[in-house]
């Protein structure tokens, strides 16, 4: 999870009220393993590079989540909230490729004791390429992981130097055939924009992750978060600072190539080939599902209450000693959850629905104006983003709120 925790209102060790509960909806779980072999220069997740932080052990990590687990299952009862079992569960990070394939086992063995996997439910793992071989994947569909999701972020040495990634363009290509003859749906995840690339370079990592024919794909614009090295060397001009242009550009190319090669948007960043290769998990968060994040700086949403643990593993791992280890809660109000909805419903190629448009008391003259400056078109009564509006959806989202 980027960025630093929101403030919120302070936890007082039991869960407030959750009004709005809607027993409709799906429940999915994260699983945040905050551990990884280096830190990459551009990366502000909440994860360590240490076997063991301030006394928290890597190798033991898997007991505090099942804590953690188990307790928040009780809480959630004596508050008689009626969870679901998990549609599905998402084990991100930092690398969780770092845990044994017991300790996952541990992991999903406690969510199904004390909230119930569904049976057709997407189980997916973040892999870091360097820290998999043959065995580990098999060993992880063996436990019921069907999805791998691959931090392959370009294919250009040059590039990967500039994000200080440690693999080679071949671990991944190595990783995506011991995922598939496995049985494992393969995502990959790809970066654009990084100081130095081309729009030349970007059409040939592109080419290359393509040619694998991933299930999925999810390519992110590259974020220059403060406080990070890559932060640091663009300030002191070692680096140049990203190029809007280019950015729009390298998008344009990327709807162009994925689309080609049967990979469709069905998210900005999100590409797949069609129904049963979308992420559910990640739909369940546009969608405004309910989700249960565990871990170190997890967040949850559960009827109108966000809620979110203590980020630093060990602050984390000594308040489970207590009870839950969360940090602080914030109640959302009607008016936030629709303009939260707003922001994630415009980037998915189902559109925003007129009801959420009324809701939001969005004037006619707004909405036509966006269509007349080609960001928008109706589709099925749904109103979606064109390319031209993809390129800038923050942009129409403040054209429509102002
Ligand atoms: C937790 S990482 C994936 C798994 C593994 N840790 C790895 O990097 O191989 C999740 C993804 O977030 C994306 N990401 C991280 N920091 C980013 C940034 N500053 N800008 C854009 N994307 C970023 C990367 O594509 C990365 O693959
Ligand atoms: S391996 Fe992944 S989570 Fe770890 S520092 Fe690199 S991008 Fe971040």
């Amino acid at each position: 999870m980027p960025g630093p925790l929101p403030i919120g209102l302070s936890w007082e060790g039991s869960f407030p009220k959750f009004r709005n509960f809607d027993p409709n909806k799906s429940w999915h779980a994260y699983v945040h393993v905050p551990f990884c072999e280096v830190r990459c220069g551009y990366c502000d997740f909440n994860t360590y590079t240490a076997e063991e932080v301030q006394g928290v052990k890597r190798s033991e990590f898997d007991q505090s989540l099942t804590e953690e687990i188990q307790l928040a299952a009780e809480s959630l009862k004596s508050q008689e909230i009626t969870s679901k079992s998990f549609q599905t569960v998402f084990f991100g990070g930092g690398t969780p490729s770092l845990f044994s394939p017991a300790q996952i086992s541990r992991v999903l063995a406690g969510l199904g004791k004390n909230f119930g996997i569904k049976d057709d439910a997407e189980l997916t793992m973040e892999l870091n390429p360097d820290t998999v071989d043959e065995d580990y994947l098999q060993q992880l569909a063996e436990l019921g992981i069907n999805r791998v999701s691959i931090g392959a972020q370009s294919f250009d040495p040059e590039v990967l130097k500039v994000l200080d990634r440690t693999h080679k363009p071949e671990n991944v290509e190595l990783a995506v055939d011991w995922a598939k003859k496995a049985g494992l749906q393969v995502s990959l995840d790809l970066i654009y924009g990084a100081p130095g690339e081309s729009l030349e370079s970007w059409r040939k990592s592109l080419h290359r992750a393509l040619s694998m024919n991933p299930d999925h794909l999810s390519a992110y614009a590259l974020i220059v978060e403060q406080g990070t090295k890559l932060a640091r060397q663009i300030s002191k001009g070692v680096y140049p600072e990203p190029d809007d242009d280019l950015m729009a550009d390298k998008y344009a190319l990327l709807e162009e190539m994925t689309s080609q090669s049967g990979l469709n948007w069905y998210e900005l960043s999100n590409f797949s080939r069609g129904e049963g290769t979308k992420s559910v998990h990640n739909s369940g968060y546009w969608k405004s599902n309910y989700w249960y994040g565990f871990g170190p700086g997890s967040h949850s949403f559960i009827g109108d209450v966000r809620f979110w643990n203590r980020k630093h593993p060990a602050a984390y791992s000594d308040s489970l000693a207590k009870g839950l280890p969360i940090q602080a809660y914030e109640l959302i109000d009607e008016q936030d959850h629709l303009q939260e909805r707003l922001l994630l419903e415009i980037r998915m190629s189902d559109g925003i629905d007129p009801d959420l448009i009324q809701k939001l008391s969005i004037s006619d003259q707004a909405l036509e104006e966006q269509i007349k400056f080609g960001y928008f078109k109706e589709l099925d009564g749904n109103f979606v983003l064109t390319l031209k509006g993809r390129q800038m959806a923050d942009r129409v989202v403040l054209n429509l709120l102002n």
